[in-house]
């Protein structure tokens, strides 16, 4: 902004000089047309007599001299530096021209600046030639009037010019800028799994900058494809040689006679399933990891879908006497559009995380409901523990809870639901209420 108004200003100043000097040069150099003609009309009126000479002042060119710009005219006609006639006092040029080509300087004389032209002129005078020197001077008042008119008619203009050069150089930056301003905003409102090629109608000159920054994207979604990649041919490769084990472990537990030998093939059992957890919900986040960049959405009936979930869920429940109470008031033909895959990872692992973590005995309560436009699930259940949860951490990654030091788990469950379900731009919150009551709360647009 500030350099535009330089240069604005600076291309102003530089007319304005053009102009002033454009003119003052014109105005001179018609002074000066003036001045010569001047000196050649009087010396048309210089003639011989006897041994003399005589001249025949030409008044009128003189009065015309002075009623352009109310100009004072001052003449002196000298013979070898001896004036003959006119102001004595008038300076002289210090090498006077020709009649056809006269000598011309500036003075101050009588506290005013004059324009003085001077001409030699060759006069016989009883057989003998006679130099005779003309000089004609004229103030600049002309000049100075006409220069003080262009200063104050064109100051203003210059001024609007100046503020139409600014304009208009701003409207140019901000069509220059305002495609990338947009592809900036673009790149800003993405969300961190958003790994969509930018398509955007822009400007030839930035679609180096685009496909530049398309290349890159390209390049970081093979590079997060081959990790998940990665990590489900691990996880995969984790698990089956961890069935195996855990199933040779309870062989042997079973034949075992010794109390120290069953403990520690019981400790092996609970590793294991520690770590086909941890294999398991690997898995899963590289799955939502995945999906969350494209999800493929499609109409599920809210009821249906829930109530096909706590059913998966009523053997592992039924193992600890625990019942899970399934209400819903949402009508049965509600539908809902969502990723089929995302949406159950983040119920399961809720459902999971609630009777995982209540008492045996209990019962986990399951509300669906809509409210305001919006789907919400509750899963309510009781937790074993005498300290409060800290809930703020239990969405970090691998983060488990001091109620979880007894049961297997990898901490990944919760960050997993919220990332799939944010996927599906709803929200995930845990709440605490007394008596050792969590309540997850889902939510999700209609
Ligand atoms: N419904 C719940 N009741 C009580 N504690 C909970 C509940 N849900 C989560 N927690 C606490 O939050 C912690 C984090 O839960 P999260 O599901 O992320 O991991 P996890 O259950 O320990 O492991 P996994 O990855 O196997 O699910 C748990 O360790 C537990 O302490
Ligand atoms: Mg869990």
């Amino acid at each position: 902004m500030l350099l535009l108004g330089t240069v604005a200003l600076g291309i102003s100043a530089a007319s304005y000089a053009l102009i002033y000097t454009v003119v003052a040069q014109t105005v001179s150099a018609t002074q000066d047309r003036l001045l010569s003609a001047a000196i050649a009309s009087i010396v048309d009126k210089l003639y011989t007599e006897d041994k003399e000479f005589s001249l025949d002042l030409p008044y009128d060119t003189f009065s015309l001299l002075g009623a352009i710009g109310e100009d004072r005219v001052f003449y002196k006609i000298s013979k070898r530096d001896e004036t003959i006639t006119g102001y004595g006092d008038l300076p002289s040029v210090s090498k006077p021209g020709s009649l056809l080509k006269p000598s011309f300087e500036e003075f101050v004389y009588r506290n005013k600046t004059v324009r003085v032209a001077a001409a030699n002129y060759p006069l016989i005078i009883s057989g003998q030639t006679e130099i005779i020197t003309i000089h004609i001077a004229q103030t600049k008042n002309f000049e100075e009037a006409t220069l003080r008119k262009i200063g104050e008619n064109f100051i203003p203009l210059i001024i609007i010019f100046l503020l139409a050069l600014i304009l208009l150089a701003l409207i140019a930056a901000n069509l220059i800028t305002k495609p990338l301003n947009q592809f900036a905003n673009k790149i800003k409102q993405r969300g961190p799994n958003d790994l969509r090629d930018i398509t955007q109608e822009i400007p030839e000159e930035i679609i180096p900058v685009l496909k530049s920054f398309n290349g890159l994207i390209a390049k970081l979604r093979n590079t997060l494809q081959q990790t998940e990649t990665f990590i489900a041919e691990a996880a995969h490769h984790i698990r089956t040689p961890l069935a195996v084990v855990r199933s040779e472990s309870e062989l042997a537990l079973r034949k075992s006679k010794t109390p120290e030998n069953r403990n520690h093939l019981r400790k092996i059992i609970r590793s294991v399933d520690q770590t086909n957890r941890s294999a398991t919900q690997l898995l899963d986040h590289a799955m939502v990891l995945y999906r969350a960049e494209r999800p493929e959405k499609v109409s599920l009936v809210l009821n249906e879908c829930m109530s096909n979930l706590v059913q998966q869920f009523e053997p592992a429940a039924s193992l600890k006497d625990v019942i899970i109470h399934f209400a819903s008031v949402v009508d049965i033909a509600t539908t809902m559009k969502v990723d089929r895959n995302l949406f159950e990872t983040a119920v399961r692992n809720i459902l999971d995380n609630a009777i995982k973590y209540s008492p045996a005995e209990k019962q986990i309560d399951i509300k669906c409901l809509t409210s305001r436009g919006k789907y919400k699930i509750e899963i309510t259940n009781e937790y074993n523990g005498i300290k409060k949860l800290k809930i703020n951490g239990l969405f970090k990654k691998f983060k488990r809870g001091s109620n979880a030091s007894e049961i297997a788990g990898s901490g990944l469950g919760l960050s997993i639901a919220r990332e799939a379900i944010v996927a599906s731009k709803g929200d995930l919150k845990i709440r605490q209420y007394d008596g050792n009551l969590v309540c997850a709360t889902l939510t999700l647009p209609l």
